[in-house]
């Protein structure tokens, strides 16, 4: 549970180590080499001095050299040393102390230069080997040690510092991690905590966002998220309370009929048929109602149905077919211009559902002596459909809702003509479910248009 914060704090230690490393080792080495770089070009001098001046004497012996090197000023060098030739020591001003390397001084013998330094915590010690040219002939060596400790204590005290200060460093570092860590983490559980919630079935509930960086920025999205969920909710439980209204009401009048039938006792046919043709109207709207509610669901399960290309112009056609007998009872005339190649991708079941529910608005919805309008179209990229009529209209108010579910503007009107208050917002869903978009606008002087457009296919898509 705590794996983020150790691996946070994992990372930050990590990074911390390889700077802290990194300035602790640095400094000292390069300042080192300076130091040390320092000393190789004054030993070489002062070597280059000795030796030039005991160039000129004829021959190297104890008194000559101490005579020569009495009168210079080897002031930092902690020892002297001149060997002769042969490799035996004319001069040491220091027979004991530093101690020296005689195989330097015996490489210098054969012509060669050889400096070495050290750093001990205590000094630097350095020596300087260098042969004495006369003439072109080595003659001899000088051989020149020096021990610097103010340096060493110098460096060793840099070093030091550096030590304490890193332990500052990283002690502060890590105090700020281990803080920003938890806060990081505080504000992790308290998401998790609103998902539990949420998770529990309050879709109430909000977490409260602050800042602006990722986590904000996942806590607006599950609000929103949940904002979503809510919504959903709230349209479930309207749906199954619209939805147990609408069958309670011809339930009760099924209910109604039937035991009126069964209490009077010597009811006369006719009105005992009449009755039972009321429950038989009833029981039908009844199973136009649950159609309906099975053809919304079939929708909203989304199954994915394999479209095809199906022609309006047909699906029109028939519609048109089976609302003849409406339109005659209406005394409402449908007219339709029907376009070639108005082919959208879709099902043809889907398709007459949409075509049909709005030409039966249309004439449903009418005046006696009124008309109905089916165009089809081809529209740049769209194929366009309008239903249009001359009927009651729908106020402007009520426009937004009639796709809704059980949805009627005027309920006894709608009822009377056998009306679920289903069919726009099954056209709504298989307009949508097909990619297509729907409108209902007004038209003049009266009644109302309703516009459907779909995606055009391309031959690709139809194969044609
Ligand atoms: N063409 C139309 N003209 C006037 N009103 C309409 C038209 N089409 C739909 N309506 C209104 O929208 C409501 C919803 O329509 P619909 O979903 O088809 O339900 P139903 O026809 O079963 O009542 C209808 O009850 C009606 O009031
Ligand atoms: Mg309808």
């Amino acid at each position: 549970m705590h794996s983020i914060r150790i691996q946070l704090l994992a990372f930050i230690m990590a990074v911390l180590l390889i700077f802290l490393v990194i300035l602790n080792i640095y400094p000292i080495t390069s300042s080192r080499d300076l130091i040390f770089e320092e000393k190789r070009s004054a030993l070489s001098g002062q070597a280059a001095v000795v030796a030039s001046s005991l160039a000129g004497l004829d021959r190297l012996s104890p008194d000559s050299v101490r005579e020569v090197l009495q009168l210079l000023d080897l002031g930092g060098t902690s020892r002297t040393v001149i060997a002769a030739d042969d490799g035996s020591v004319v001069y040491d001003d220091a027979a004991a102390g530093t101690p020296i390397d005689e195989g330097d001084i015996l490489s210098s013998l054969k012509g060669k230069c050889v400096f070495r330094s050290r750093f001990t915590a205590e000094a630097f010690s350095s020596s300087y080997a260098m042969p004495i040219l006369s003439r072109g002939a080595t003659v001899g060596a000088v051989y020149l040690c020096e021990e610097d400790a103010e340096r060493a204590a110098i460096i060793s005290d840099i070093q030091s510092r550096l030590l304490r200060f890193s332990a500052a460093i990283g002690a502060v570092a890590l105090l700020f991690a281990a803080l920003f860590s938890t806060v990081l983490l505080r504000r992790m559980r308290e998401l998790v905590r609103s998902i539990r919630i949420v998770a529990g079935g309050d879709y109430t509930h909000r977490l409260e966002t602050r800042g602006r960086d990722e986590i904000t920025e996942l806590g607006d999205e599950f609000n929103q998220l949940t904002a979503r969920l809510e919504d959903t909710e709230k349209q479930r439980r309207r749906f199954v309370s619209d939805a147990s209204h609408e069958l309670k009401t011809p339930l009760a009048s099924i209910r109604l009929l039937s035991d009126s039938i069964v209490q009077s006792e010597n009811m006369d046919g006719g009105t005992m048929r009449e009755f039972a043709a009321d429950i038989g109207h009833e029981a039908e709207r009844l199973q136009r109602t649950t159609e309906k509610l099975l053809d919304l669901s079939r929708l909203d399960d989304d199954v994915q149905v394999i479209d095809e290309p199906v022609d309006i112009k047909q699906t029109a056609v028939d519609a048109l077919a089976v609302l003849r007998p409406l339109a005659a009872e209406k005394d409402v005339k449908i007219r339709c211009e029907l376009g070639d190649g108005c082919v959208v991708m879709a099902n043809t079941d889907d398709m007459f559902h949409i075509v049909f529910n709005l030409m039966e608005n249309a004439v449903k919805y009418n005046v006696p002596g009124g008309s109905v309008l089916v165009r089809t179209e081809l529209e740049d990229e769209k194929v366009v459909l309008s239903v249009t009529d001359t009927g009651i209209g729908i106020p402007e108010e009520d426009r937004l809702n009639v796709f809704n579910r059980f949805y009627r503007v005027d309920k006894a009107r709608s009822r009377a003509s056998g009306g679920s208050g289903l069919g726009l917002s099954i056209v709504h869903d298989a307009v949508l479910a097909h990619g297509g978009s729907i409108a209902v606008g007004q038209n003049k002087p009266q009644g109302s248009v309703f516009i459907v457009s779909f995606p055009r296919p391309t031959s690709e898509e139809t194969g044609i």
